[in-house]
């Protein structure tokens, strides 16, 4: 049988995946299909022409616009020259970490290939985002903003907006990614942006000796007395930026998922990853045009007044262009300023979302927490002769074969469930160390930040609430302070430099979930985790199955059906090593009793 089996595994395992698959795993819900071919682009949003990610011709990619509980299937198109994978920040994916698109969880997308997502976006709404996740490919684009419709039932926690508009604000070079890893990897600081873009364009000619003549900005028509949702999302790789647009308010109205009390805010600091949904009236008498501006925070020098983001907010009867000063920034010296915005975001508890229930329903104050991980990140330094970044003390390895199916596989020695829940008394290094997250478990991060940068944490899998944040070092008395009652459950989180932000996550959603800066740098270098959560009851009522589309690498590449094409990825090997066949044998076998118990 063992030796039968491992000569035509394939054709075998296509069988019983069909037929496991066929009692419907996406259940009635309407389904969205998107064919979606991602290639390179050259465009000059800064005036000087360079390679983009474009997403069927559009950079940014096309708007991802679902309601809750809708199937989505995303038929990638891999046209670059390099291994692709595109990830959902902020979806979920209940069950499914299958289709989390990171490399813990899927082998890539190798260049010249397709491969197509299938998730539902399961009790959610909101405003996220979706960006390739290798390769530091995010820095030229590739990126998309997700909208995710309340249903019909439910009602939107205000009136019904005029218009929806998605802001993607990122800082921008002029160096292509490639570059830019590069750099990253000799520990060469990426330095100031050549610009800040507002989807995918350069400024406004806002000042005639900052700004080239002839740059194509964004110019956004509005109507005199109507309100439009504004979604605004920093994709950017490693800059915060304030976000205003002069002369209006910012009602905030929902972050990441949640629906938030109502405040009104004239700016808004949005760090790297982050999402926020607001509510602007356009109540001005149209004297001119208005500047929308995105500038960049915590910055110390003039160098950085290249880097301004700046579209324009023009009433159909505007009077004329916008002139003058750019309505004003934060002052850099108020250290608190960001950090009491930050803590000032609460979650609107009596609001409907996904569910009819209130959000507010699930009383997470009233849960006792079951672990406790202290974070600590540390800048860029160099190991063993490379430079990387570290959490507690670890800089992420990531092996060629995904976390997710070495687990399913039953394959030895990938990973290591033995991440340690505060910093150690050891020498820095690489490893493949994971937490071991229990099922349903209450578990509190607190990331203490020792870089000199904002940083900004995201989990995939779930929403967390932000309970804390403070300057300091945490300790268990800082516990004292935490808002038990409406801090915001979201998906990422500021951690401002030499301070400490602390969440609490409900291990709820079976699965390998990535833990990430979400700062393009910090990440790229190693600061990641991922966090493992297995039911221990035997049941396929908590996770979907193996997709029967997936692809395979690493210590699995032989299953992989189109062997001819096989593609050697980036970092990883393809040759079976030693031993390899007995592996394989093994996990043919493991399969089957996976299969059948
Ligand atoms: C999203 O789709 C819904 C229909 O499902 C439509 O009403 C809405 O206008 C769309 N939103 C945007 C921003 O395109
Ligand atoms: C690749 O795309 C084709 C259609 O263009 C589709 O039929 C096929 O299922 C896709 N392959 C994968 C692995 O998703
Ligand atoms: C919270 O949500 C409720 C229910 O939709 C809404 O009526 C109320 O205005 C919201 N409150 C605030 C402070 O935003
Ligand atoms: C927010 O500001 C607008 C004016 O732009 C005002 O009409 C509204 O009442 C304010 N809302 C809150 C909740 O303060
Ligand atoms: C309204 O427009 C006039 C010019 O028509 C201008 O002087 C005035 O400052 C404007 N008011 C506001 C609130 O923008
Ligand atoms: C700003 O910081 C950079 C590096 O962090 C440093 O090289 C530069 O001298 C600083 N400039 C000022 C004006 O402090
Ligand atoms: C992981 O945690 C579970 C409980 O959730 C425990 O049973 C198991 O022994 C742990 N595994 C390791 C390797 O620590
Ligand atoms: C980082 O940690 C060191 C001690 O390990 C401390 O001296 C330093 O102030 C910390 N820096 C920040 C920004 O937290």
């Amino acid at each position: 049988m063992l030796n039968t089996v491992s000569v035509t595994p394939v054709c075998v395992w296509w069988v019983l995946f069909a037929v496991y698959l066929l009692p419907g795993a996406f259940g009635d819900d309407p389904y969205a299909f998107f064919d979606w071919t991602v290639e390179y682009l050259t465009v000059a949003p800064l005036g000087v022409n360079q390679q983009v990610i474009a997403i069927n011709g559009q950079f940014p990619g096309p708007l991802l616009n679902v309601t809750t509980n809708w199937n989505v299937m995303v038929n990638v198109k891999n046209k670059l020259d390099e291994p692709l994978l595109l990830t959902w920040n902020g979806i979920q994916h209940r069950k499914n970490s299958w289709q989390d698109g990171v490399l813990g969880t899927n082998c890539p997308i190798p260049a010249g290939w397709n491969w197509t997502y299938q998730f539902q976006v399961k009790d959610q709404i909101g405003s996220f985002f979706y960006f390739p996740s290798v390769n530091f490919q995010r820095a030229t684009g590739g990126y998309g903003g997700i909208i995710i419709n309340n249903r019909a039932v439910i009602p939107l926690p205000f009136g019904a907006p005029d218009g929806d508009i998605t802001l993607l604000i990122s800082d921008w070079y002029t160096k292509s990614h490639k570059e830019l890893r590069k750099d990253t990897e000799k520990g060469v600081d990426l330095g100031v942006p050549d610009g800040i873009l507002f989807n995918g364009l350069g400024p406004f000619r806002y000042d005639d000796a900052l700004v080239p003549d002839n740059l194509p900005y964004l110019k956004i028509d509005v109507e005199p007395g109507k309100t439009y949702r504004f979604r605004v999302h920093n994709v950017g790789i490693s800059t915060s930026l304030n976000f205003r647009i002069h002369n209006h308010n910012l009602l905030l109205v929902e972050t990441e998922g949640s629906y938030t009390v109502q405040q009104n805010y004239t700016d808004m600091d949005i760090h790297v990853g982050q999402s926020y949904s607001f509510l602007v009236t356009m109540d001005q008498n149209a004297s001119s045009d208005y500047y929308i501006c995105a500038s960049p925070r915590f910055i110390n020098s003039s160098a950085w007044s290249r880097a301004m983001g700046v579209a324009i907010l023009h009433y159909t009867n505007s009077q004329g262009p916008a002139s003058g000063p750019l309505p004003d920034p934060p002052n850099e010296l108020d250290t608190y300023y960001s950090m009491n915005q930050a803590r000032s975001i609460r979650w609107n508890v009596s609001a409907g979302a996904a569910r009819p229930n209130p959000q507010g329903s699930f009383k997470y104050g009233q849960i006792t927490v079951t672990d406790t991980y202290v974070i600590l990140n540390r800048p860029a330094e160099l190991i063993d002769g490379k430079w990387h970044t570290t959490l507690n003390g670890i800089s992420y390895l990531a092996p060629s074969t995904p976390l997710k199916l070495a687990l399913q596989f039953n394959i030895p020695g990938v990973y290591k469930l033995d991440f340690p829940n505060k910093l150690m008394n050891r020498p820095a290094k690489l490893d493949t160390s994971i937490i071991n997250g229990t099922y349903k478990s209450f578990m509190e991060i607190i990331f203490q930040n020792n870089d000199s940068t904002v940083q900004t944490y995201h989990m995939d899998g779930y929403a967390f609430f932000v309970v804390g944040m403070d300057y300091g070092i945490w300790t268990e008395n800082s516990r004292s302070t935490y808002n038990k009652w409406d801090g915001v459950a979201r998906s990422s989180t500021q951690v401002f430099p030499g301070a400490w932000t602390a969440i609490l996550i409900y291990l709820d959603n079976v699965g390998i979930w990535n833990l990430r800066a979400e700062n393009l740098d910090s990440w790229y270098l190693g600061q990641e985790v991922y966090v493992n959560v297995v039911n221990p009851e035997i049941t396929d009522k908590t996770e979907l199955p193996l997709p029967d589309n997936t692809i395979y690498c690493g210590l699995l590449s032989p299953m992989q059906q189109d062997q001819a094409q096989r593609v050697k990825f980036s970092g990883a090997t393809t040759d079976l090593p030693l031993g390899g066949r007995k592996i394989l044998a093994a996990l043919i076998v493991s399969l089957f009793v996976t299969l059948f118990r």
